[in-house]
């Protein structure tokens, strides 16, 4: 047993012999993909909010929650109830997520089943007055429906909008929408008519990217200018969507500049165009709110949600899914029984917890803590950045960078990297001081090891 108020990260060596061994096996076999070949969790030591145990023994605080996908950390006792009670029925995964099954005569909340989840989607996106969901597996999935369901309600010339730097999957559709780096869609074949745009940063000052002059002198953004009714390119009316994510995720933990972000959504909602918030790494509570896109006070017609629900959905507006049956259906054998009532139950606990208000007060505490190691480390560091519990720091090289995350895991503290040279912290929405504390302490001492 661990105990999550006392337990503190305790290496004696990374990769140490075990890990060695379990990453030479994995890796005769097994595709090059993204994994980290220094880390191995053991599934069956001891382990508690973010510390864990790896195959050696040794005692890690992960603060990047598997990408968010675990957003309450290891080993949360409601949910392991709840898997323990779900589990050993056969088929656990059967037809597709969206699917109809219960548990006993009628639908209560004791166990949830995809009915409730859809229910309780609707719930959390009533500000935007969604009214139906679709439940997918994974995060692409989402994406992929989402943009379909978008293509056959508006029946137009099929054009998509992104944004540089965008991340949105690795599925043939969703791939063609990512803008962050090349692995992602060279030599892939892809979505046609799909234009990026800049995305509007707000490390650009001044949004030159954003912003441009217009025949009449005036400022005016490169989106408003490409779909203006005088001097546009594109007609709005060919267009089947805008999908942007309000903080980016994989291409660096990039935070819009507010004003700017805002005028996606009202050029969309000018021109009739439905706008997509893909929420998949940003939503779930992870910025403090529901969907980061509710920082800037926007409403979009659908999101995508992911990770942090253990299955995924798109969620939105009624006029936008098909009225015939079978235009969409969630991937068969992906429906999962366990993973569906665990979405359901974090809901619930970031609700009963009240962890959205802990995502905003943690938030601040782990910012203003990056800013003072900024401070001291300004060769460095070069930019610290995020809402809520969804932060980066930027560092001066991908060199450095690497580094640092070695001779962080070499003290017990996982993080992972974004973008080109950025490392984002994405700590467990429950975390608590003590833990952010240990974090900026491991943080600092590794960087005393940059020249
Ligand atoms: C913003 C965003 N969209 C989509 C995806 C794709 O999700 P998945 O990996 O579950 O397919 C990701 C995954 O990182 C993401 O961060």
């Amino acid at each position: 047993m661990m105990d999550r108020e006392t337990i503190e990260p305790k290496v004696k060596k990374i990769p140490g012999s075990n890990a060695k061994k379990w990453v030479s096996y994995h890796m005769k076999y097994a595709s090059l993909s993204t994994y980290n070949p220094y880390f191995v969790w053991d599934r069956k030591a001891p382990a508690i909010g973010p510390f864990l145990t790896d195959v050696d023994s040794n005692i890690i605080m992960d603060f990047c929650s598997h990408v968010g996908s675990a957003p309450l950390g290891y080993n949360n006792p409601a949910l392991t109830a709840m898997s323990r009670e779900l589990g050993g029925i056969d088929p656990d995964r059967y037809a597709g997520a969206d699917f109809i099954s219960g548990y006993g005569h009628k639908p209560d909340l004791s166990l949830p089943t995809p009915s409730h989840l859809h229910h309780k989607l609707i719930e959390i996106t009533k500000q935007f007055r969604f009214d139906q969901a679709f439940l997918v597996s994974t995060g692409t999935e989402a994406v992929e429906n989402a943009i379909k369901l978008c293509y056959q309600a508006r029946k137009n010339y099929g054009y998509g909008i992104c944004f540089d730097g965008a991340f949105h999957g690795r599925t043939l559709g969703a791939l063609s929408l990512n803008r962050s780096k090349w692995q992602h869609r060279a030599f892939y074949p892809q979505v046609p008519k799909v234009i990026s745009f800049p995305y509007p940063l707000i490390k650009d000052k001044n949004n030159n990217q954003w912003y441009k002059t217009g025949r009449k002198g005036e400022k005016i953004s490169v989106l408003a200018e490409t779909l203006s009714k005088d001097c546009g390119t594109i007609k709005p009316e060919e267009i089947s969507y805008i999908i942007i994510e309000p903080v980016q995720g994989e291409g660096g933990y990039n935070v819009p500049t507010p004003d700017a972000f805002r005028e996606v959504f009202d050029i969309a909602q000018q021109h009739d165009i439905p706008i997509i918030s893909d929420e998949i790494q940003a939503g779930m509570g992870r910025t403090g709110k529901w969907w980061a896109c509710e920082n800037f006070g926007v409403k979009p017609d659908m999101i995508c949600a992911g990770k942090a629900l253990r299955v995924a959905a798109a969620v939105g507006k009624k006029d936008l899914f098909p009225k015939e049956d079978g235009r969409v259906s969630s991937t068969w054998a992906e429906g999962n029984a366990i993973s569906t009532a665990v979405g359901y139950k974090t809901i619930e606990i970031i609700q009963k917890e009240r962890l959205l208000d802990n995502a905003i007060k943690m938030g601040k505490i782990l910012r203003e803590k990056l800013e003072e190691i900024q401070q001291k480390n300004p060769q460095h560091i070069t930019d610290v950045r995020g809402i809520g519990l969804m932060d980066a720091f930027e560092i001066s090289d991908a060199k450095k960078r690497k580094k640092i995350l070695y001779e962080s895991l070499k003290r017990g503290l996982l993080l992972a990297p974004c973008g080109h040279k950025t490392i984002r912290v994405l700590p467990p929405l429950d975390v608590k001081e003590r833990e952010i504390n240990l974090f900026s302490n491991i943080l600092e001492d590794s960087m005393k090891k940059l020249k």
